[in-house]
């Protein structure tokens, strides 16, 4: 295939892709189940959106794209990634990590089954996690709390041409807000105070991103009846590091009135922000 066809198709997701049928999103028939609707929407977004920003990026002109997955769960976006790097011939290599041991063992299983042959799933934490020294991606869907931030520190440390994470829950800097009362004392409700907490703890990973050189879209990448969790953040790397932006991010931290977040303190070792 030629580099300028590779770079005009756009990525659609087939519900009667074997895949979609061997992890149970679609029936033997490729019609998808009820109940997998909301999935299916997401990891076709999601990888429509990695498509746009492997191509971006360049790495669409490689002859092989490695990627990792972090805190992969049943690794339904990791075969849809696969599925789609293979489709345009871009040899993927993809890693996907996750604590849970049993679904990393069916998820080798299943990627048995499709003769997705570089597919490896990996059992362990995140943060411990010691892979390829380079993926050219670094992509997670809903991975846990902090497990986001161990997703990003990996893409921002091997400084890979695209990261992608759509955060999950997170509690590390809700209960830092709780414990200071600085911002909490103006909050007339728990709800509001979790959904404040989301979005400084994003704001927060956006600057620490843009602080290594990285430029972040951030968007809602599907609907939210899909699901609620449908923020994600893009990042590219264009740049070497934009310390001001770190500057900046001092400054938040200290207007805001919270301690800091796990991204900033495996920078701060890894000797990134100095
Ligand atoms: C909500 S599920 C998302 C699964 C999958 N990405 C998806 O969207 O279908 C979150 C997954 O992250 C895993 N996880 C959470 N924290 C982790 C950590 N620190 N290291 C590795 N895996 C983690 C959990 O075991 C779980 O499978």
């Amino acid at each position: 295939m030629t580099k300028d066809k590779k770079n005009t198709i756009k990525y659609k997701l087939d519900a009667k892709d074997k895949f979609v049928i061997e992890t149970g999103i679609s029936d033997q028939n490729g019609v998808i189940k009820p109940r997998m609707h909301k999935k299916f929407k997401q990891i076709g977004r999601f990888t429509e959106i990695l498509s746009d920003k492997l191509t971006q990026s360049g790495a669409i002109n490689q002859k092989r794209v490695k990627v990792i997955d972090i805190g992969a769960g049943k690794g339904y976006m990791t075969f849809a990634i696969y599925n789609y790097l293979a489709k345009r011939d871009l040899d993927p290599v993809i890693h996907a990590v996750d604590f849970n041991e049993d679904l990393m063992k069916l998820g080798n299983e299943t990627a048995n089954k499709c003769g997705f042959e570089n597919l490896s799933f990996i059992s362990g934490f995140a943060d411990q996690y010691s892979g390829l020294a380079y993926y050219d991606a670094v992509v997670s869907l809903h991975a846990c709390d902090t497990a986001t931030d161990d997703a990003l520190f990996m893409g921002l440390k091997m400084k890979s041409k695209v990261i992608l994470c759509a955060p999950c829950c997170q509690k590390e800097v809700l209960v830092n807000l709780k414990e200071k009362k600085s911002l909490s004392k103006f909050v007339t409700h728990g709800l509001f105070l979790h959904k404040m907490a989301d979005l400084i703890t994003d704001n927060a990973r956006v600057m620490l991103l843009q602080s290594q050189g990285y430029h972040v879209d951030v968007i809602d990448f599907v609907a939210s009846e899909h699901t609620q969790k449908n923020t994600l953040i893009a990042a590219t790397k264009k740049s070497g590091k934009k310390p001001a932006f770190y500057e900046k991010y001092k400054s938040y931290k200290s207007e805001i009135g919270f301690d800091g977040i796990k991204l900033e303190q495996m920078m701060l070792e890894e000797g990134l922000l100095g």
